[in-house]
């Protein structure tokens, strides 16, 4: 029964796809009511009107949600039953965000923690070792909000490249630096090598590194961070069903608050707190996270449409598009079903992008005038930073936000000339321009809780576990088998060839 309705749905979208495509961007942005097509959660506006989207794809695209009981799945996965399937557990990175979990034991000591180090001046910096995850989300939420960093200077060092954390010691003074050993696992190769060699870098300097390393771990993997040479008081949990890039909101964010304060820390999860009260609550119609989590299923699967770009008009946003690349890609880069059969249609797209306006100046040109079609979303906040309050900064933003709003117009809009081909932009380049009021830490929460909801509902919608991430394992299998010194028989005689050369002797 759900398969026919299924069929029929399916159907009423490839039906809707090929209409939107015959049609132009243009004529559909000129459809009565189109301002429909414009969502508003508190003072973030999601609009939609330059999608290649019809109301009658819309209506389809919402009983599709409904044919895969979209809010019930959302609603299990909020209550705690063990979603990611593969992995046996609960999805729980909501849970950390609730009042009565700022409230809780954990979180209290996580933040009096925190405000020490903020508060001693004997640690000038603090260094979290990291990869994925236990990286990209701490980093990217520092900067976003380095105008309420009055905390110690924070560094991030996520690549075994030595370079990353070779230039990050020469900035710090080993007797004032605090490391912090972020990792779920506490078994990832990368994570390891780098803290082993900052003991080292600590020890050379006599310095006690029991004192000045922390660890950040998974509840499962607290042992082995112990074994490893931390003070167990210094070890700081959470859950196991946390899952790494969605993290940030547990003590994997102890660099963030040590940057700006548990205080704005606190605001950061409110706002992410009211995005998820949005996502459990509104109707399927009015409810920003399905809405674009529909919107990648109608872009990828409907539109066939393989990539999708952010665009953060933000320079301090300049890390959200990594962030929310390991989010979806890691998520959503699936080819089977939640029991394991093959997708018949992919799954989610290749996530990109760069901040404005500097892409509009590098890869800007590909977007209006390549013959593939790109669909992008374009975020800006209204007002600057808190901070550039002077008229002039606001004189200085209002430059930014209306590039962001004309290329949302251009992409869509186009301009013919046929009479120089050079110089033609077909238009009818989709994409969504999210706005607020300005980027404080309530905001980005609620920002960055939306961009995870798009995640796990895309995924619920497509059928996959957005929440294991088995296709990493191979390739580390592999360097771990070169580094054991296992043979390398079934290796390629290229790969061979590479070793030799680089375990030939020193010259
Ligand atoms: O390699 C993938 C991955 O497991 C990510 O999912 C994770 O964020 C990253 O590695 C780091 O893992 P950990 O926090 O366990 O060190």
């Amino acid at each position: 029964m759900q398969d026919k309705q299924f069929s029929q749905i399916d159907g009423a979208l490839n039906k809707a796809a090929s209409r939107v495509l015959a049609t132009s961007l243009s004529s559909l942005m000129q459809m009565p009511n189109r301002d429909q097509f414009i969502y508003q959660f508190e003072d973030l506006t999601v609009d939609c009107t330059r999608q290649l989207l019809d109301f009658d794809g819309l209506t389809a695209l919402l009983r599709l949600a409904e044919n895969c009981q979209l809010q019930i799945r959302i609603g299990e996965m909020f209550s705690g039953v063990p979603v990611n399937i593969t992995e046996h557990r609960p999805v729980q990175h909501m849970a950390v965000r609730t009042p009565d979990h700022m409230a809780s034991v954990a979180y209290q000591k996580l933040f009096a923690f925190a405000e020490s180090v903020r508060r001693n001046p004997d640690n000038t910096s603090v260094v979290n070792l990291g990869i994925g995850g236990s990286d990209l989300g701490p980093k990217m939420v520092t900067q976003a909000l380095a105008g309420y960093h009055d905390g110690p200077v924070c560094h991030f060092v996520g690549n075994i490249c030595p370079t990353d954390l070779h230039d990050v010691l020469a900035k710090c003074d080993p007797h004032k630096t605090l490391f912090i050993v972020t990792s779920k696992t506490f078994t990832t190769a990368e994570t390891l090598a780098n803290a082993m060699m900052a003991k080292h870098w600590l020890e050379q300097h006599g310095v006690d590194a029991g004192a000045a390393m922390v660890a950040v771990t998974a509840a499962g993997a607290g042992a082995r961070a112990q074994a490893w040479g931390i003070d167990p008081d210094h070890v700081f949990a959470f859950a196991d069903g946390i899952g790494g890039r969605y993290s940030l909101w547990s003590s994997v964010g102890l660099s963030i608050m040590i940057a700006i304060g548990s205080e704005n820390f606190s605001r950061m999860l409110a706002g992410a707190y009211a995005m998820d009260r949005h996502v459990q609550q509104a109707a399927l119609a009015q409810n920003i996270g399905v809405i674009m989590g529909l919107l990648r299923v109608w872009c990828r699967r409907y539109l066939q449409l393989p990539a999708y770009g952010l665009i953060p008009y933000d320079q301090r946003l300049a890390s959200f598009p990594a962030w929310a690349q390991q989010l979806e890609m890691e998520s959503n880069g699936k080819s089977v079903d939640r029991q394991g059969y093959p997708l018949q249609l992919p799954a989610g797209p290749l996530i990109w992008g760069a901040s404005g306006t500097c892409a509009q100046h590098s890869f800007f040109q590909w977007l209006h005038q390549s013959v593939d079609i790109t669909p992008i979303d374009i975020l800006v906040a209204i007002k600057p930073a808190a901070g550039l309050d002077d008229q002039i900064w606001h004189d200085h933003h209002k430059l930014l936000a209306i590039n962001a709003v004309a290329q949302t117009e251009a992409l869509a809009k186009g301009a013919p000339n046929l009479a120089e081909p050079h110089r033609h932009f077909p238009g009818n380049r989709p994409s969504v321009l999210i706005s607020w009021d300005q980027t404080t830490p309530y905001a980005l929460g609620r920002l960055l809780a939306l961009y995870e909801h798009i995640t796990v509902i895309s995924g619920f919608l497509w059928g996959v576990n957005s929440f294991d991430q088995w296709g990493v394992e191979l390739g580390k299998q592999m360097a771990n088998q070169i580094q054991s010194g296992e043979s390398l028989e079934h290796f390629s005689p290229a790969a061979r060839a590479f070793l030799d050369r680089l375990n030939a002797p020193r010259t």
